[in-house]
């Protein structure tokens, strides 16, 4: 690494391993990889974090929908994360999941740091219960009638021992670091909507551990707890610096220079963050900015109403740099969006297609005919100084608009030096210099076609590369691209041979686009549903029996007798029962959704069939040691497994 340039480190947020990103998930990726690009450009050492949050309830349970254990069901799909990240040749530095062994030690040093520092202290949290959904609403937050905001069904009040930050002492400095530091949000009205919504009327302690569910990193000093998944997936970002491993990269990257996350996200990056940060005595990111959201059709983005857009099917038509220009260039970063795809096509066309591609086009082929090789400019003719004036001009133009991550201006100012270009070849009419034999007047023309063409090259290399690299290997320029180039004339090398390559973006049939891209994103969802079900298939099969085991397999088996000595309601769940068992010398809890068959009374005395040397695993804070064993017919009707002959409880299935 070049040590003379000036670190800047940049992240994107760490996102829920969703299955099937949206255009919306790739949205702020997209953006953070061209300021990657563009910083580069401008001669910095950038680091570009982004990764993958792993814990926590919901990803628990949908690994158990899966019918899978939560880690092998979440690299699943973070290996379909890191493949569309690739196929949009997005170059981050270090990917972090929350599950790497480092990030999970630093999770625990850091909250042991903060609990010896008594920043955190443990007390209860009361909230409103939702069952079905195993989440704490506060009171503010309930539907109407105490209903949960989530499925809207009925709620209770309940007490569940955490630990908590002391998020409240915060809050004064939190409001200073606003106000000294104006540009620490961006855009400012997210400044107005967080200090009003969440400030203004103070700050509570905020509870950072769990003891309902187990996915996620222990409490160092207390293994009933898991700690709060922001907590684990905020601190990803020092992590992939190095945090606790590397203290050279740490100290040269951290702090960021800026986080780019959605709007919805930035209370946990601008309120919570910096306040764990100032109790933990690390330096503060310098920006965390609030992108808005892309809407379909102004409507939210949802699988359930069908309208969701994914970047698989825009990218295979229209390859990945009309995806990231339309993503930059239409939507004002900051502000919502709403993605259309006659708007998108429309913009393909004009801006892609008609102003860059016929540039291009029409410069190269002119070169080719009329010279064979870059021509040699001569004297300055009347839209010479013009031209040149424009072009130079743009760069800084960019520079100023990249501060504030203005990227819709960045591609419009230098859309406006593509148009002028185009201007200028209508002005000078080539096509009649080269009839009239006037070469010095053709070759300055084309030169200043081929040098504007040079200096739009580095422009749009931050969010185009490909094309970038497409006109510069069209026009034979060689070399790396380097953003002070673009603000000088007369770096395109004479002589060198010109030769016309494919067009970049071809003109394309609205009308039919739309259908052809609508029938690509239903076969999309198609080929995902079968595959998913045939999966499913497959395992089902296997689970009726014709996926064969080992008697070695199922030696690994415990299963042993068990006597109930006592039935309880779980305190945490309606539909569980807590089996007291013994089984010969040992007793046991063990927890069981039996309670929809079984009353109490007709389990207490029967000896049951218990898995003994399952893992223990926590049910909504309780820990089961061991499965009872059941049989189901296929009408749903269940029955607890025994013996035929009664025999002492300890006896071993073998
Ligand atoms: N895991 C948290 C982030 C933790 S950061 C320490 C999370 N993940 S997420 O997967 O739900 O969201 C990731 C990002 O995608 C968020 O910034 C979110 O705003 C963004 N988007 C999700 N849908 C979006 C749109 N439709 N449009 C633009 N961005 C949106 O939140």
């Amino acid at each position: 690494m070049d040590q003379k340039k000036k670190p800047y480190y940049i992240t994107t947020p760490i996102y829920y391993p969703s299955d099937n990103l949206h255009i919306g998930h790739t949205y702020c990726t997209v953006a953070t990889d061209a300021v990657k690009k563009f910083k580069e450009l401008q001669g910095y050492d950038v680091f570009f974090t982004t990764g993958t949050d792993e814990h926590g309830q919901k990803i628990q349970e949908k690994a158990r929908e899966e019918g899978m254990e939560p880690k092998p069901y979440v690299d699943k799909i973070v290996k379909e994360i890191k493949e569309l990240w690739e196929k949009l040749d997005i170059d981050y530095d270090y990917f972090v999941r929350s599950t790497d062994e480092d990030h999970e030690k630093n999770v625990q040093d850091l909250f042991q740091k903060l609990y010896d520092k008594g920043e955190i202290y443990k007390g209860e949290y009361e909230g409103y219960y939702c069952t079905p959904c195993e989440s704490f609403w506060t009171e503010a937050q309930l539907g109407e009638g105490h209903t949960c905001p989530d499925c809207g069904r009925e709620t209770h009040k309940q007490k569940e021992e955490s630990y908590f930050f002391r998020l409240s002492k915060y809050r004064d400095r939190l409001l200073k670091l606003y106000e000294d530091h104006p540009d620490f949000i961006e855009p400012d009205f997210r400044k107005k909507e967080m200090i009003n919504s969440f400030l203004k009327d103070g700050l509570e302690d905020l509870s950072v551990t769990r003891s309902s569910f187990d996915w996620g990193v222990q409490v160092p000093f207390d293994p009933d707890h898991v700690i709060y998944v922001w907590i684990d997936a905020l601190s990803c970002y020092l992590t992939a610096i190095g945090y606790g491993k590397d203290p050279e990269q740490f100290e040269k990257y951290w702090p960021a220079q800026v986080h780019f996350v959605g709007k919805e996200i930035m209370r946990f990056h601008v309120i919570i963050w910096p306040a764990l940060l100032m109790a933990l005595d690390l330096p503060l990111p310098k920006k965390v900015f609030g992108h808005g959201w892309i809407l379909f059709n102004n409507d939210k983005m949802s699988k359930s109403k069908g309208n969701v857009v994914y970047p698989e099917p825009l990218i295979d038509r229209y390859g990945i740099d009309a995806l990231k220009y339309f993503l930059l260039r239409e939507f004002s970063f900051g502000n919502d969006g709403s993605f259309e795809t006659d708007k998108f096509l429309q913009r393909l066309n004009s801006d892609l297609a008609n102003d860059l591609g016929n540039l291009v086009s029409r410069t190269v082929s002119m070169i080719e005919k009329y010279f064979g090789q870059m021509p040699k400019p001569g004297a300055p003719g009347k839209y010479s100084k013009e031209l040149e004036d424009l072009a130079l001009s743009i760069a800084d133009k960019n520079e100023k608009a990249m501060d504030h991550f203005q990227f819709s201006t960045v591609l419009n100012d230098i859309w406006t030096l593509v148009r002028r270009t185009n201007k200028y070849i209508d002005e000078t009419t080539p096509w009649i210099l080269a009839k009239e034999e006037k070469m010095e007047d053709l070759g300055t023309v084309l030169y200043h076609l081929a040098e504007s063409l040079r200096i739009i090259s580095i422009l749009i290399y931050p969010v185009m590369e490909n094309t970038s690299r497409e006109i510069r290997s069209q026009l034979g320029i060689t070399g790396d691209v380097h953003l002070e180039d673009a603000k000088k004339w007369g770096l395109t090398e004479t002589g060198v041979p010109v030769k016309k390559g494919k067009i970049i973006f071809p003109r394309l049939d609205v009308e039919e686009e739309i259908e052809a891209l609508a029938k690509a994103h239903e076969d999309l969802i198609a080929m995902r549903k079968s595959a998913h079900t045939g999966k499913k298939a497959e395992e089902k099969e296997e689970k009726l029996g014709k996926g064969e085991i080992t008697l070695d397999d199922f030696e690994k088996l415990e299963i042993k007798l068990a006597k109930v000595l006592s039935v309880e309601d779980h305190p945490n769940a309606d539909r569980l029962y807590l089996l007291q068992v013994k089984i010969g010398d040992e007793e046991r809890t063990i927890v069981s959704n039996i309670k929809k068959n079984y009353k109490k009374e007709d389990l207490e005395g029967k000896k049951i069939l218990v898995l003994t040397n399952l893992k223990p695993h926590k049910f909504r804070g309780i820990e089961s040691a061991g499965m009872v064993l059941a049989a189901e017919d296929e009408d749903g009707n269940l029955s607890l497994a025994t013996t035929l002959e009664e025999l002492k409880d300890g006896a071993v299935i073998s």
